[in-house]
């Protein structure tokens, strides 16, 4: 087993690129699948969940190739429509696989996501978009078939702004005849990379970015290349990381304007955060202030996948921080490992107030998920004294470099084998 040891108490400064984010390269890696020719993606991070999307597009008979951090995909060969049980398993977000494989495919058979750590994930939207684009849903003793001899363009109405559920419409949608339009879809900056492939690709879609996406279906795709942007939510993790370190870090490779609610929660808590178009700097020292109820929304909102590591800093705040976390119900597995390096922490049901204490101390910690495990990282180097951190499982789904990172930035944190 490894565990990180981290030092608490130095200061961070230098800069760092940030690399291709995890919440886009999966649904391209899907959408590979619709593409008559080879597509080549760069800036693929080395993380366990793009090796997994990379493991289901061998299976179903692609010819995958990584090269440092690109990664190309022949789909010409599509033998296979289903994804085994053990690899939906191993990545709950493969269920994004389903649209494109029924487009490429006319079928598709996938076990049911099933629950995770923030709680239960349902697909129902999912399901209710490829059923109204014309498939056949099935559903029997934990397995989903879908057949689909041709999809036909619709309109959907999504009830939630699901950013699944978009993916997979616009997948789906890709392969059906005609137009169709996507309503209360999600905005997340992703979805606009996965658009902006698809076009790279020949796919006529519009309006990502907007609550309406427009998807002409039925035109052949030809292969491409294309690079995929910067992890705006590993950048907010080495924010929060200076916030609660002490510092003063740039990081290039991302859009700012994708961390514009993140940013201005750091720039209330007291830190000067400056942005450029592909980066952004923070500089920090002495003790954070207390922030208005920081309350998780789709984008452009507060992004919940930031709740834990904001929180991670906001913890030794002068005054107090109320978190509201809409988006999942358990989100807050964390605070009982940050309350073990002192956090005062009360949660109840969506809400969890953080009573800034002067200072955490080094603890054994556990990574209860993905950013709940960066949320340790972040509290750690806030720290004084050493804590071990383990269950690194869980970030290595979203960090590719993070140790290496927070090193060159100064941080005293190393990987022991135990
Ligand atoms: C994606 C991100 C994840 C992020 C989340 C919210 C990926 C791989 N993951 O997850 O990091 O935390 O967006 O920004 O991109 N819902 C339903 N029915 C459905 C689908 C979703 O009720 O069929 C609900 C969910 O339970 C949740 C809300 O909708 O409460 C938003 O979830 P969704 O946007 O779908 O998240 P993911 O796409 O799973």
């Amino acid at each position: 087993m490894t565990e990180y040891r981290i030092t608490g108490g130095r200061r961070l400064s230098g800069t760092v690129e940030i690399h291709g984010a995890k919440n886009s390269v999966l649904p391209i890696l899907a959408a590979t699948l619709l593409a008559g020719g080879e597509c080549c993606v760069h800036n693929c991070p080395d993380l366990t969940d793009v090796a997994a999307s990379i493991a289901i597009l061998e299976h179903l008979g692609c010819r995958v190739v990584r090269e440092g951090d690109s990664v190309t995909v022949d789909s010409r060969c599509v033998l296979r429509s289903d994804v085994p049980d053990e690899l939906m398993r191993e990545m709950r977000s493969s269920v994004i696989f389903l649209g494109a494989i029924l487009a490429r495919t006319g079928e598709g058979t996938i076990s049911y996501p099933g629950g995770c750590e923030l709680g239960p994930r349902p697909i129902d939207l999912h399901l209710k978009a490829l059923r109204q684009l014309g498939a056949r849903v099935e559903e029997r003793g934990g397995t989903l078939r879908c057949t689909a001899p041709e999809l036909t363009g619709c309109e959907i109405s999504l009830s939630i702004p699901s950013v699944g559920a978009t993916e997979n419409a616009v997948l789906a949608a890709c392969g059906a005849r005609g137009v169709t339009t996507i309503g209360n879809a999600a905005r997340e900056p992703e979805i606009v990379d996965l658009q902006n492939f698809l076009r790279a690709l020949g796919a006529r879609v519009r309006g990502a970015g907007s609550s309406v996406i427009t998807v002409e279906g039925g035109v052949p795709l030809h292969g491409g290349e294309y690079r995929v942007m910067g992890d705006r939510i590993v950048a907010a993790t080495y924010l929060s990381a200076t916030a609660a370190a002490g510092g003063e870090v740039e990081l290039t490779g991302v859009d700012s304007r994708h961390l514009a609610t993140v940013a201005a929660a750091l720039y209330e808590g007291g830190c000067a955060v400056a942005s450029g178009m592909d980066r952004v700097s923070i500089r920090a020292g002495g003790r954070l202030r207390g922030l208005r109820p920081v309350r998780t929304a789709p984008y452009p909102g507060f992004p919940t996948d930031a709740q834990a590591i904001l929180m991670a800093a906001q913890c030794t705040a002068e005054g107090t921080t109320v978190f509201v976390e809409n988006m999942f119900e358990s989100r807050y597995r964390h605070v009982d490992e940050l309350a073990r390096m002192g956090a005062d922490i009360r949660v109840e049901g969506r809400v969890a107030v953080v009573y800034g204490v002067p200072r955490l101390h080094g603890a054994r910690l556990r990574c209860t998920d993905l950013r709940g495990g960066a949320a340790l990282v972040v509290a750690a180097l806030g720290a004084e004294g050493e804590s071990a951190v383990t269950g690194l499982e869980h970030i290595r789904r979203g960090y590719a470099r993070l140790e290496q990172d927070l090193a060159a930035l100064g941080a005293d944190i190393r990987v022991r084998d135990t």
